[in-house]
């Protein structure tokens, strides 16, 4: 039970105090962090919003309020009115800590059972607890500071966007399935039977419809919905700010949102972005670094091996040229010291998830070479290995050979990784990057054609759009990404806005003019009464507030995130529905074990 506040009004925030406010009569509310008894003192910690202030109750000030003190425990609910005096012992570490309060009243306004994870930044609870108690997890003050940073950037944005011309348009998130390439989550129709809504995987189509409306510039913050395998950085339920313009080329965007990118990083966390932003073609990026969102605060480039290795008794190099692959290396300059043979093959056995079946290794230390392929490596090899990697004593060379997805795959990941084991990486040490140049398709063996990189409305380049029939792996697209210390943070595109390149597009992505029609029959035709040329992009609100904040997980820039198997634990999402429910949908269940033969 608790007290009303019967007309009492608070004055200051606990966190605003400061020597300047010595002598006035304040009015707080808030939490109580912790209680301490001295005696003729209680000291308790007052936390709200803002920050925590010293409360002290004592005999000679209030007795009533200090009776009542004696009761309250951590996360009580209380108000306290009291005159701010300059502290006795000054706690340097506290923003407040040159005053304390001395309460001559105090209500407690609501009481608390004892919380099952602890208020503090330290606390070790497991996630799944704070999961379950996300609205106690949230009052800890490094999650208050995560979703203030969230909403600074989100109206920061907002700010340049209304100073820009872009107009905010709400899109629907009951629609058809949108062309993102990951799973839907459908919602059943009950007012039409057996047809389903899907849940956005983003506003693309309806953006572009905008355009073709003539809105001319138009910007969205807005949840996307993807059932795919999540990570990380990733979750089922997301924010994108969502961006799209119309007589644009792709110079035009990509100048515009790095000016919105500098300008969030500047008023959000005080770091002055330097433009233009650096760009890397796709395949630069790939041959560079493994990977088309590689993390350039540091080194350790890739480098092409294949002719040093033309000729080898090394039947898995050879074996692995003779088919087609590449061999490639990474060399980790200057830290081969802190690598034992016992770490390499910890190191084997992490890129092995990525598919490699081996990593050679050849190590420069103390005037001498060490090699897991040492019998392979006469001298004209070693010197040729030397001039490529530029080696120096100390130096780490490893290598991959297999399929050239694969050796991207895994030396991209194993710089990472290493990157991250030599504790090398400043979170503060913002690195953007505009990845160019994407190839428009990508082969999927599984379904046995081309699937677009992208989104089917990417627009080839103008050079390349006779490619689309000809040579449809080398067509590259009017895409761009925007890479940040290793993560996609955001990508778009220059749209086709022509019917004809429309169609040639979907007929190389193997659909039939009636499974097109079918599919986007709606958008296609918008496009034939005057589409202007337009283009876009959307950036991953999460993940560009997780990297600005230092964190690595996703979930703690998220107020109620789902967990790596989709589930709130909180609410416990998603949970059976009532059969009266599913009556009125006229579905039908089927049991788990019979639905996965
Ligand atoms: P894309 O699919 O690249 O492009 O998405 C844009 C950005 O959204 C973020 N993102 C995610 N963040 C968290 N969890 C997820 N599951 C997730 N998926 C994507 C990433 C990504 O860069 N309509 C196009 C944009 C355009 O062409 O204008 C689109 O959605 O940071
Ligand atoms: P082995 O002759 O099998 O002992 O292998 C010699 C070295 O080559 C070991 O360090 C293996 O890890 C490495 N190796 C095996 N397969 C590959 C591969 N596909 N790419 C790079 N190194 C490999």
């Amino acid at each position: 039970m608790g007290e009303a506040l019967s007309g009492l009004k608070r004055t200051h925030y606990s966190g605003e105090l400061r020597e300047a406010h010595i002598g006035q009569t304040v009015t707080l509310m808030g939490w109580v962090q912790k209680r301490r008894n001295l005696g003729s003192l209680i000291f308790v910690d007052l936390r709200d919003r803002s920050g925590i202030c010293q409360i002290v109750f004592d005999t000679a000030v209030s007795e009533e309020a200090f009776e009542k003190a004696n009761g309250i425990r951590s996360e009580y609910v209380i108000a306290i009115t009291g005159e701010v005096r300059k502290r006795e012992s000054v706690n340097n570490n506290l923003p407040t800590g040159q005053v304390e309060i001395f309460a001559s009243a105090l209500k407690i306004l609501c009481e608390a059972d004892v919380p099952p994870i602890h208020i503090d930044d330290n606390d070790e609870a497991n996630e799944r607890l704070r999961l379950k108690y996300r609205y106690l997890d949230l009052r800890k003050p490094k999650m208050q500071n995560y979703l203030l940073t969230r909403h600074k950037i989100a109206a920061s944005a907002r700010r340049f966007f209304d100073a820009n011309g872009f107009v905010d348009v709400e899109t629907p998130m009951l629609t058809k399935p949108t062309p993102e390439g990951a799973r839907d989550y459908l919602v059943p129709s009950r007012v039409n039977l057996n047809k389903f809504y899907a849940l956005p995987q983003s506003p693309q189509l309806f953006k572009q419809l905008l355009m073709v409306s003539g809105f001319d510039r138009y910007y969205q913050i807005t949840k996307c919905f993807r059932d795919e395998d999540l990570r990380a950085d990733r979750q089922p339920e997301f924010t994108q700010i969502d961006v799209e313009m119309s007589f644009v080329d792709e110079e035009d965007v990509r100048a515009i949102n790095e000016r919105l990118l500098q300008t969030i990083f500047s008023e959000v966390a005080g770091v002055e972005v330097t433009l233009p932003l650096p760009k890397l073609s796709y395949n630069e990026a790939m041959e560079r670094y493994g990977s088309d969102k590689p993390d350039v605060r540091f080194g350790f480039e890739l480098k092409k091996m294949n002719a040093i290795f033309e000729t080898t008794d090394f039947k898995v190099f050879s074996d692995a040229l003779a088919s087609k692959g590449d061999i490639r290396g990474i060399n980790i300059n200057g830290y081969a010291e802190k690598f034992s043979r016992k770490d390499i093959t910890k190191l084997e056995e992490f890129i092995k998830s990525y598919g490699a079946k081996g990593l050679a290794w050849i190590k420069f230390h103390n005037g001498e070479m060490q090699s897991s392929i040492a019998k392979f490596l006469d001298e004209a090899k070693i010197e040729a290995i030397k001039a490529l990697f530029d080696v120096n004593d100390g130096d780490l060379i490893l290598i991959v050979a297999d399929k050239p997805n694969v050796v991207f795959d895994s030396l991209g990941a194993l710089r990472n990784e290493i990157a991250k084991q030599l504790e090398i990486l400043d979170p503060k040490d913002y690195r953007f990057l505009w990845v160019t140049d994407f190839p428009l398709f990508e082969y999927d063996e599984e379904e046995n054609r081309y699937m677009a990189k992208h989104h089917p409305f990417t627009s080839p380049k103008d050079e390349d759009v006779d490619l689309l029939e000809s040579d449809p792996a080398n067509c590259r697209a009017k895409a761009y990404d925007i890479v940040l210390n290793g993560y996609e943070i955001g990508g778009g595109s220059i749209r086709i806005h022509n019917s004809a390149v429309q169609e040639r597009m979907f007929k190389a992505l193997g659909f039939t003019e009636e499974e097109a029609k079918e599919k986007f029959g709606f958008f296609i035709d918008a496009f034939k009464f005057g589409a202007p040329p337009h283009g876009g992009i959307a950036f991953g609100l999460d993940r560009l507030v997780m990297l600005m904040t230092g964190t690595d997980n996703i979930r703690d820039v998220i107020a109620f995130p789902k967990t790596q198997d989709a589930k709130c634990l909180m609410t416990n999402a998603p949970s059976v529905a009532e059969q009266k429910q599913l009556n009125e949908l006229y579905l039908q269940l089927t049991p788990v074990e019979k639905a996965k033969e």
